[in-house]
């Protein structure tokens, strides 16, 4: 029998939204259900990888085989990412983590006040980047949502945040990205690109980990 495609890899994955407290009952967030990075976790064990998946808050269940950790801020994902980055073959984020958090949280509930209301908000730290530059050897693939100009704007994000590979995908179409069971991806390298047509999440995660896998075993 040949051996699985990914077997002796270890593969960590992020998933699903970060959430940002405001206060104890209130907070920032956005629409990722976790599915794509719950069937990216899921085909990457059943190809025979040794999967962490560090999720947001999600309703999902643990798919077989893998690794949970669970986490609710950026701050507390990019902790969890940094414990593992180091020893991974292949690091994905697929996290749709909250790009800012408030810059104090109350710490009792915020009273209604008058007609408005401002919240100062304070730049989270980038996950993927900061494994990226953390790790030398680790595969680093990271998502792209995108509404317009897709391939400038996922390539922009290669390079600026110092990944392997990015998977874009336009999440301006409602039939696919977040929370959708399809999605459809253009994913780019230094010197290549592959479109990854519309499927539902399970088979576009299979093809994308068939790219990682030509991409690190040449
Ligand atoms: O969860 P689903 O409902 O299935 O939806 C899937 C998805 C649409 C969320 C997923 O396919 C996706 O596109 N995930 C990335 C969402 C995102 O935050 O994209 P971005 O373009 O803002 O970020 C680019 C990359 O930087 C991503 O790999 C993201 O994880 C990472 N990032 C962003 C900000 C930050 N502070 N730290 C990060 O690591």
């Amino acid at each position: 029998l040949p051996k699985p495609l990914l077997a002796g890899k270890k593969i960590a994955i992020t998933a699903g939204p970060t959430r940002e407290a405001l206060d104890p009952v209130r907070y920032i967030s956005n629409h990722s259900s976790g599915k794509m990075g719950f069937a990216l976790a899921a085909e990457a064990a059943r190809m025979g990888a040794e999967v962490t998946l560090i999720s947001g808050p999600v309703n999902l269940a643990t798919p077989a085989g893998c690794q949970r950790v669970d986490v609710t801020s950026a701050e507390q994902m990019l902790d969890a990412a940094l414990a593992v980055a180091a020893e991974q073959d292949v690091f994905i984020g697929c996290a749709a983590v909250a790009d800012y958090r408030a810059a104090n949280i109350a710490s009792q509930k915020m009273k209604k006040q008058g007609e408005q209301l401002s919240i100062e908000l304070v730049k989270n730290p980038d996950i993927i980047a900061t494994v990226a530059a953390q790790t030398d050897s680790t595969f680093v693939v990271g998502f792209a949502a995108e509404t317009q100009q897709i391939e400038q704007y996922a390539r922009g994000k290669l390079a600026s945040k110092g990944l392997d590979m990015i998977a874009a995908n336009d999440v301006s179409n409602g039939n696919i990205g977040f929370n959708a069971d399809d999605n459809a991806l253009t994913v780019y390298w230094l010197d290549g690109q592959q479109a990854i047509e519309q499927a539902n999440k399970q088979q576009v995660a299979a093809q994308l980990l068939q790219l990682i896998q030509q991409q690190i075993q040449p």
